[in-house]
């Protein structure tokens, strides 16, 4: 296994990390395990989980299959999003964060979390408010490095900003949507985190399915997350989105590749990534993903594939002197 360093840690993790979005949800605890398990033989030795995942099922059911090989794993899971209808099971403050890794922990069943991440940003509690809360709960063990999704390139800066000049801990990871539709990261995030050294597991390498084959102009399957879900739908509704999807299944099977294995390989080959976290619901789902390990894209091949979606906008409209 090709294994990657996270940022600045030395923490050596696998170039995928299995997302646990579907235990407790469209995988029943059967499938989960074996997911789990089809993942570790693949070598994965990496999961990213989250606290809001089915209600703590997902925690729950990872924390269960990891038993017998804790120390042989890095992982990640996530507080921001309600956890609950009090008003403050929410946000990334200082209250919520203690109580959410404390349930988070015992969930996992372990006395520590490799990475801690902030889910999204919380406009209502300062940023220097959750790195000192991140950098307490660092102290104690508790978690061994902080980490942020969803955050916005100047959050994140500001937060980097704060850690350095309070000697606190800063966030050594972060995780930002990104696959071939949807490639705002690169604008400002996956330069950032080249610039800061930053680890970078980015999620939805398929788009949520669109870029499996099933997906296309007038194509849709039965069932999906972006056919049952409203706020998948919406997220990919865009029809251009469906035209690059039937291109980049014209262009994978002219590779020779399935597309969901050539989507993975596609982000694998950013050279900001370190991870792409991959998700199924059932493991014949998942072998197109850790296929993506035996791709070897050139960058002229990247640069193919990248060109059949539209790039996203430069971050400054100042750009035609290149
Ligand atoms: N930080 C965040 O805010 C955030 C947000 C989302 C996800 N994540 C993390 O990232 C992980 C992966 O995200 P994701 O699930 O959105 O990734 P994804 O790879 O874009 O989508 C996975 C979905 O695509 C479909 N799929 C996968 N393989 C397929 C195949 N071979 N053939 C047909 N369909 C296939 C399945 O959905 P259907 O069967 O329903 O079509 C599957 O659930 C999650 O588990 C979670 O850990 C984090």
């Amino acid at each position: 296994m090709d294994y990657r360093t996270v940022g600045k840690t030395g923490i050596q993790v696998s170039p995928l990390c299995f997302g646990t979005m579907s235990f407790g949800g469209n995988a029943d605890k059967e499938h989960s395990r074996a997911l789990f398990q089809r993942s570790r033989e693949a070598g994965i030795n990496f999961f990213d989980t989250a606290d809001v995942y089915n209600g703590g099922l997902a925690e729950e059911w990872l924390g269960e299959f990891i038993r017998g090989s804790r120390d042989e794993l890095v992982l990640t899971t996530k507080a921001g999003f309600p956890s609950g209808t009090d008003i403050n099971a929410r946000g990334a403050s200082r209250r919520h964060l203690r109580l959410s890794v404390e349930r988070s922990l015992k969930r996992l069943g372990t006395d520590r979390i490799e990475f801690y991440f902030i889910h999204h940003f919380d406009s209502l509690t300062a940023i220097e408010e959750t790195v000192r809360a991140l950098d307490d709960l660092q102290q104690e063990g508790k978690i061994l490095y902080p980490a942020v999704s969803n955050w916005s390139a100047w959050q994140i800066a500001k937060a980097l900003g704060i850690a350095e000049r309070e000697a606190l801990a800063r966030f050594e990871l972060i995780q930002p949507m990104y696959n071939l539709v949807k490639r705002q990261a690169e604008v400002e995030l996956l330069p950032l985190a080249a610039s800061e050294q930053l680890g970078v597991i980015s999620y939805s390498p398929l788009g949520g399915g669109l870029l499996t084959g099933k997906y296309g102009q007038g194509k849709q399957p039965e069932a999906g997350r972006l056919v049952d879900q409203a706020n998948y739908a919406r997220r990919y509704g865009e029809a251009d989105y469906y035209t690059a999807a039937d291109r980049f299944n014209a262009y994978a099977s002219q590779y020779g590749a399935h597309p969901a294995a050539l989507a993975v390989a596609w982000v694998l080959h950013h050279p900001a990534i370190t991870a792409p976290i991959i998700g199924a619901r059932s493991v014949e789902q998942l072998e197109p993903s850790i296929a993506a390990l035996d791709i070897r894209l050139t960058p002229a091949a990247r640069s193919e594939i990248s060109s059949l979606s539209a790039a996203p906008p430069l971050a400054t409209d100042r750009s035609e002197e290149g």
